[in-house]
């Protein structure tokens, strides 16, 4: 049985303005409708970028779905600790109790889901994604005219096949251009300054290539370890819950030719969008995974007890090189790395020039925590000789524009509404990741690689880019 509670708004969904050029605040011409919306994601990440939205979803009502929460007053008591202002999106904001797999779902949320467009969005577990998959295909054949959009959470699959079995359901419903698969870290403002970075700086381009660099590290380490998420990473591991997305997304990014962008003529982005969608999935298929010995994988200390499971293989860190196949990258290995409970929380990318000094310069564009981009140069020295040191010239976001950059899924949800998809990875790009990470995983099984453990809150990611460690492998 599903509870529909409180809709501010009912009966004006969907219609037309009754007063065109006038006063229409109140009047909602698209639906935005949420699958997950009592969970983790959506209480922490997704409710406080919305509230920060206010403006951008004048024309939206809001649609939430969960099973946690009996009535909107409860719902919404909740979702207040997180966030200081709330009221404005809980205004438009109708919040509906009910199973996904409850046959009457749909009945319920249909009076809904009306407007000139509905944006759905799936935060919610992917085992629940078919059932509502198939909600959402029985109510577009009977309403075909609504233009309509999905967003949704990875992970998209656990390998190829399952990839491309999601893929089908997804179809079924929407055109590919209307699928929105979400990887949160693209929404993080120093991944886009990394586009910017490349696609305005010409010369960048031409820096970023074997004939300048010696090698690329691209780091994505985490302080917190599984958490409460102990089964799910259990099945999952470091290799498909950061390399498979994150870790290949930046690699991508650093590595195709980004185009000039476009300004305002949509014709024109739409390419922009299109030609670096192209050009990542084109470059998976060019990646080389390297030798067994090459791999290093790490679990921490207390990971098993963590998972109840005495005999766990699961990596909770990665290490590896991977090279490119094309005249650009040819011999420069890219070395990944992320784990879990590492010393400190850091993510990077860091392109490493052939130097004639000791120390190399670097290009580094950080992540987190800090958003900023350094250059290592050598500079003269104070003095009549001719002595260098190495200086880092830097860019703080903070420190130049005096404002933090937007939180990601701000960015997410703002492109998402906007239909703007270069953020977004397209299902060319998905299959042919998980076609790496199958035979990365293939590599591992055959060659019977195993982690070895490692104290939690003790390796960085210099010790280990630079193979500074003292192994021990697990029992
Ligand atoms: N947490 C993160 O930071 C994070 C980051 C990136 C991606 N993701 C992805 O986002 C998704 C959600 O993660 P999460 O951490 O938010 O999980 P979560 O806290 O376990 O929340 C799951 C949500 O799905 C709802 N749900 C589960 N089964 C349902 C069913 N049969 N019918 C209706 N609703 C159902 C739950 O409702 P009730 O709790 O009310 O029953 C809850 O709202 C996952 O795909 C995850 O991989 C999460």
């Amino acid at each position: 049985m599903v509870l529909l509670h409180g809709f501010p708004h009912q009966g004006e969904i969907g219609g037309r303005c009754p007063c065109p050029g006038g006063p229409c605040a109140s009047w909602i011409m698209k639906t935005l409708v949420f699958f997950g919306a009592t969970g983790h994601l959506f209480s922490r990440k997704i409710f406080p970028a919305l509230a920060s939205l206010k403006e951008e979803l004048q024309d939206f009502s809001i649609v939430t779905v969960g099973r946690r929460f009996a009535t909107q007053s409860e719902y919404q008591r909740f979702l207040g600790a997180f966030h200081p202002n709330p009221e404005a999106v809980f205004r438009r904001m109708v919040y509906c109790r009910g199973d996904a797999r409850d046959q009457d779902l749909l009945a319920q949320l249909a009076p809904h889901l009306k407007g000139d467009a509905v944006f759905f969005y799936l935060a919610t577990l992917p085992s629940v994604y078919p059932v509502i998959l198939e909600h959402l295909h029985t109510w577009h054949r009977d309403n075909p005219e609504v233009p309509i959009s999905i967003a949704l959470e990875k992970p998209f699959g656990h390998d190829e096949a399952s990839f491309l079995e999601l893929e089908k359901n997804l179809r079924q419903v929407f055109a590919e251009e209307n699928i929105f698969y979400v990887d949160h870290y693209l929404g993080k403002s120093t991944v886009l300054s990394l586009i910017i970075l490349k696609a305005e700086n010409r010369f960048m381009e031409k820096l970023l290539s074997r004939e300048y660099l010696r090698e690329v590290r691209i780091a994505v380490c985490e302080e917190e370890g599984v958490e409460e998420r102990g089964a799910f990473y259990e099945e999952t591991g470091a290799i498909k819950d950061i390399l498979q997305n994150h870790l290949l997304q930046l690699l991508t990014l650093l590595a195709i030719d980004i185009p000039p962008l476009c300004e305002e003529d949509k014709r024109e982005c739409q390419h922009f969008q299109e030609e670096v969608a192209q050009a990542k999935s084109r470059l998976l298929q060019e990646v080389r995974l390297p030798e067994p010995a090459e791999i290093l994988l790490g679990q921490y200390e207390g990971y098993r007890e963590e998972v109840r499971n005495p005999h766990s293989v699961t990596e909770t860190l990665i290490r590896l090189p991977l090279f490119i196949e094309n005249p650009r990258w040819h011999g420069v290995p890219f070395r990944l790395l992320t784990g879990k409970k590492m010393a400190e929380k850091r993510s990077f990318v860091e392109a490493i020039f052939h130097s004639v000094t000791p120390l190399p310069n670097r290009l580094r564009i950080e992540i987190q925590p800090e958003e900023r981009i350094d250059l290592f140069v050598n500079v003269k020295t104070p003095g009549m000789d001719l002595s260098s040191a190495m200086v880092q010239l830097n860019f703080s976001y903070f420190g130049t524009f005096g404002a933090k950059s937007p939180e990601a899924y701000q960015k997410i949800l703002h492109d998402f509404l906007h239909h703007d998809r270069t953020l977004f990875p397209d299902s060319s790009f998905i299959r042919h990741s998980w076609r790496i990470i199958d035979q990365l995983l293939r590599k591992i099984r055959e060659s019977q690689l195993t982690p070895f453990s490692y104290p939690p809150h003790t390796l960085n990611a210099e010790a280990l880019f630079t193979g500074n460690l003292n192994e021990r492998n697990l029992e």
